[in-house]
């Protein structure tokens, strides 16, 4: 059985004491990963943050998975800075790279700078350009709502993705992104999702590790 996993989406945190707040959920069979939603205002219309914050991350916390979403145009040239920040696993979008020859040539350099490599598709993207790296990367993330803000819906219809990417790959991590909560992580779960990331429904509940608990249980029920 594949490892479940819940990365708490930082955006969804209050940024005056983020590391206070990340320590909240970190640690002790609860979460290992943190999951970074880097915005450029260009690929996405919002703007979030970048390596500085990547970088303190790292300092305050040796341990823990920087599970780093670039959703940026031009990834490529993020590689080292995010290797340097001391990201985990570095995920780009399908979307925002010219082939699926070019997005070899990036999950290269990224395993090359020592991070773990993703790829992303938004919900309206269909798999088979994702799919045929699913053999070289470590993670595909299926987006669950449109990439830009926390605080979305889960979008079911997306499951389908997930569900096919699955049957062919029962090792792949396959994370899901937005909108997921006890209510829809059960939908996910049973499409084949066995990485959660959860922003609002984590760090807007009153007892975050029951959340992250429920979450996990969901998961390896
Ligand atoms: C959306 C981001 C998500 C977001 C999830 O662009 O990629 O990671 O933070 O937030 P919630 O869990 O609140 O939908
Ligand atoms: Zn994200």
């Amino acid at each position: 059985q594949l490892r479940a996993v819940v990365s708490p989406s930082i955006l969804a945190a209050d940024f005056t004491r983020l590391g206070d707040e990340c320590a909240t959920v970190l640690g002790d069979g609860h979460a290992e990963w943190l999951h970074c939603d880097v915005m450029d205002g260009a690929f996405v219309p919002n703007i979030s943050f970048g390596f500085p914050i990547i970088s303190s991350l790292r300092k305050r916390f040796p341990d823990a998975f920087l599970d780093c979403h670039l959703m940026v145009e031009n990834p490529g040239k993020w590689v080292e800075p995010l290797a340097k920040a001391g990201g985990s696993l570095m995920t780009f979008h399908i979307e925002a790279v010219e082939s699926v020859d070019a997005a070899r040539v990036l999950v290269d350099a990224i395993h090359d700078a020592g991070m773990a490599a993703g790829v992303a598709v938004k919900p309206g993207t269909e798999l088979a350009a994702a799919g045929d790296l699913a053999d070289v990367v470590d993670m595909v993330l299926i987006m669950t709502v449109e990439p830009g803000f926390g605080g979305q819906s889960f979008m079911p219809e997306t499951m389908t993705k997930v569900e096919t990417l699955r049957a062919s790959h029962p090792q792949l991590f396959i994370q899901v992104d937005g909108g997921l909560s006890p209510k829809t992580v059960d939908t996910a779960a049973a499409a084949g999702a066995n990485v959660i990331v959860a922003g609002s429904a984590v760090f807007k509940a009153d007892d975050r590790l029951a959340v992250i608990d429920a979450l996990l249980g969901s998961v390896s029920a």
